[in-house]
């Protein structure tokens, strides 16, 4: 079967971005392919953070992904830095990697410029290398994530390029290797709608953890009056009637989208039912549909925070099964690197 790897970062509240662009996706692929969804809290520290939050807010995401529907008994689910191999694998990759494949990375430089110099830690810039280490660990065919690790995906598939290149093949039958390819080469899996949710509050900046205010996104356990408030406060314009792909109407396009996922609907049925409405009726309709999708969500989130046990057994076992595969690849890349062996 082929294989699906995919994680969310335990920093600040996960948002209807990351539900619509990755989690709701994952769910859909649980059933044809073999998944690991790791919550990746090596990622978290890379800039500042808060040490008293960090365990929980790791704890807080896998129940999310379990309330969410992400199913135990098909998908592994572990926290990163359970499983040593992450780290390790990083290294070896490290040099590997140009300094000039991770200067040129959007979200490096995009970060770096908000955290400002002091708080710009090395990890910073080395964090797509993690990232592609856990994606090449377990030999994974597909990636589900939103737009913006587009170009993080990129990195990685080159970098899988770089090393088989270096160090795969006849050099590494030599050594008492395999041969042949070190990692499979992944690709990303970025959805057709909900890859690129914006702000409520802005429809040209993308919806995320980090925005100051928290109107600017709806976090999946927002209850029913945050909700309802922030549609209400949200940003619309003052065209009559409601469009998508309009470039006018970034705000429209991205409320309309967000509607469309989360009622289930297709985007023509959509066209047809607020083609004529005003912004007062369809923000009624919105808030209804994302209290009617999210409500299940908090209240199976509510049940398995709320034992403690049982949680932490699903991610001793989604350890254990990524333990397994990823020790596998990591004793392969020792090899091929040349390492003496213990
Ligand atoms: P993170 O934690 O920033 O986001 C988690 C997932 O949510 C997607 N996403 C969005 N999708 C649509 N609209 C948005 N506004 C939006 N904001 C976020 C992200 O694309 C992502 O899929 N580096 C990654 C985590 C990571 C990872 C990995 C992912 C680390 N290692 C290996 C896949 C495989 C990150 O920071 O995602």
């Amino acid at each position: 079967r082929k294989r699906i790897v995919s994680g969310v970062q335990p920093t600040g509240s996960i948002h209807l971005g990351n539900y619509l662009g990755a989690i709701k996706n994952w769910i859909a692929l649980q059933n044809s392919y073999e998944t690991l969804f790791f919550i990746v809290d090596l990622h978290a520290i890379t800039l500042p953070y808060e040490t008293q939050q960090l365990a929980k807010a790791t704890r807080d995401t896998a129940a999310i992904y379990l309330a969410c529907g992400v199913d135990t008994s098909k998908a592994s689910v572990f926290v990163q830095s359970h499983v040593r191999a992450h780290i390790e694998l990083m290294w070896l990759l490290s040099s590997a990697t140009p300094i000039g494949w991770l200067n040129r990375m959007i979200q490096f430089k995009e970060k770096s410029r908000k955290a400002g110099d002091e708080n710009v830690g090395v990890a910073l810039l080395t964090y797509p290398v993690l990232m592609a280490s856990d994606i090449l660990l377990y030999q994974s065919d597909f990636v589900p994530v939103g737009e913006d690790q587009k170009q993080h995906l990129e990195l990685t598939r080159e970098l899988a390029q770089r090393v088989n290149n270096l160090y795969g093949g006849r050099k590494w039958k030599k050594l008492g290797g395999r041969g042949g390819a070190i990692f499979k080469v992944p690709d990303p899996l970025i959805p057709p709608a909900g890859a690129r949710i914006m702000s409520l509050t802005d429809g040209l900046s993308k919806m995320s953890k980090s925005a100051p205010s928290d109107q600017s996104r709806i976090n999946l356990l927002d209850s029913k009056d945050a909700i309802a408030n922030k549609i209400k406060r949200c940003k619309t314009d003052s065209y009559s009637g409601l469009e998508f792909d309009n470039p006018e109407r970034p705000e429209c396009n991205n409320l309309l989208s967000i509607y469309q996922l989360i009622s289930g609907k297709t985007k023509e049925e959509v066209v047809q039912e607020c083609l004529d409405m005003n912004w007062g009726i369809f923000k009624n309709l919105i808030t209804d549909a994302l209290i009617d999708h999210l409500h299940p969500i908090q209240v199976r989130y509510e049940e398995i925070i709320s034992d403690p046990a049982y949680l932490d057994g699903v991610l001793a076992e989604g350890a254990a099964r990524a333990t397994e595969i990823a020790d596998a690849t990591l004793n392969n890349v020792y090899q091929a690197m040349g390492f003496l062996r213990r």
